[in-house]
């Protein structure tokens, strides 16, 4: 269709900062066109491991214990391989992320979600992990700040969660990919909690923070003979991620702090316009403490999630992510991005706000 507004894909509408993209051309000036290490380059798994030492005070060792992958994508599927025999259990926090449960499939694992909601914030529990708990149970994953909700959460809660997987023997996966685009309150990381760096895979990427989702750059840390086992799938399925890719990843990571925090200040002014509107349209939405997603309720409308985005879609041109798409637990909400500009989310949301008036 033409002229539409998109609140749906879930990437930056900021260009790659520029000194960036010129670390990338510059790589292909100067033939850094070969292949790298399985793990990735020394100096960007070094420039990795101190960045997360510094932000999220966890220490790795970077010949050891970071291996750079295609992606958080590419990291998350190797991890679920690398960890899951055939009918481990694997829990997870939903609405989440479209990938984990056939990622988790994929994996011969099974797939147990745990439902979050809205009146919470949308954080998990350790109660309500421990519920689904059974003797089969191996891997918990965490996504904080959560695609679609914008949930986050605290060291407190954070801490009961911790002290779970320690007492049921639990891996945890921490896909921390949003964790730069936190707005209220500091980002605390699982892995950085007593005793949870020997037991947790800390996923992040270069996608999110510096608006380089088509550079497929993403890294895990943790213990050396998980990275290990995950490198021996790697080594053979992708051989080693895109070298050109890595070099532009190092600029990011040195230098690219102020070009985040400049677009997270924009982000967050976009997240107070979006939400504010989408109340005021009578669609409740709990205001999201980090991520570039809205996930208001629709309920009110009489309409299911996909006959709301697709009628949105339809009559206004506006498409929105039916919550449905992220799970059982996401029907009765929409996910709308706010990572594009202002003015087309006002234009956007004044065009919802037309469509559920004739709703009521
Ligand atoms: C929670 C979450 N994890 C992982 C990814 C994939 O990221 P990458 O581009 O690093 O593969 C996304 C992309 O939207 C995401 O939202």
């Amino acid at each position: 269709m033409k002229d539409v507004i998109s609140l749906g894909v879930g990437e930056p509408d900021f260009a790659t900062p520029w000194h960036i993209r010129e670390a990338a051309i510059y790589a292909l000036e100067r033939g850094r066109t070969t292949y790298t290490s399985n793990l990735g380059l020394l100096k960007l798994r070094e420039a990795i491991a101190q960045s997360v030492g510094k932000h999220f005070h966890v220490a790795y060792d970077p010949r050891k214990e970071i291996l750079i992958a295609v992606g958080v994508s590419e990291a998350m599927d190797i991890a679920f391989r690398a960890l899951i025999d055939p009918g481990d259990e694997v829990i997870y926090h939903e609405p989440c992320y479209v990938s984990y449960s056939p990622g988790i499939a994929l994996a011969h694992g099974v797939p147990v979600p745990v439902s979050c909601r809205a009146e919470d914030g949308f954080a998990v529990t350790a109660e309500a992990i421990e519920r689904a708990l059974t003797p089969k149970s191996k891997v918990l994953v965490l996504n904080f700040p959560t695609n679609p909700t914008g949930g986050t959460m605290g060291r407190a809660e954070l801490e009961k969660i911790a002290a779970l997987a320690r007492r049921r023997n639990l891996m945890v996966m921490s896909d921390e990919i949003y964790s730069e685009l936190t707005y209220e309150g500091g980002h605390v990381s699982i892995a950085s909690l007593p005793g949870m760096k020997e037991r947790t895979l800390f996923l992040h990427g270069f996608s999110k923070a510096y608006a380089m989702t088509g550079f497929r750059i993403g890294y895990a840390c943790g213990p050396a003979e998980i990275i290990e086992a995950m490198m021996r799938i790697h080594q053979y399925a992708m051989l080693c991620a895109s070298s050109i890719s890595q070099e532009a990843a190092l600029e990011a990571i040195q230098h690219g702090e102020a070009d985040t925090a400049e677009m997270r200040e924009q982000y967050r002014v976009r997240r107070n316009f979006i939400v504010n509107a989408l109340n005021q349209m009578g669609l409740t939405c709990h205001l999201p403490r980090g991520s570039f997603y809205a996930f208001p309720c629709i309920r009110s409308t009489g309409l299911d999630s996909k006959q709301f985005a697709l009628q949105l879609l339809e009559a206004e041109k506006v498409a929105c992510v039916p919550g449905s798409a992220f799970g059982p637990s996401g029907e009765g909400y929409l996910r709308c991005c706010f990572a594009t500009a202002l003015d087309k989310i006002e234009e956007a949301t004044g065009r919802m706000a037309r469509f559920v008036g004739r709703l009521r």
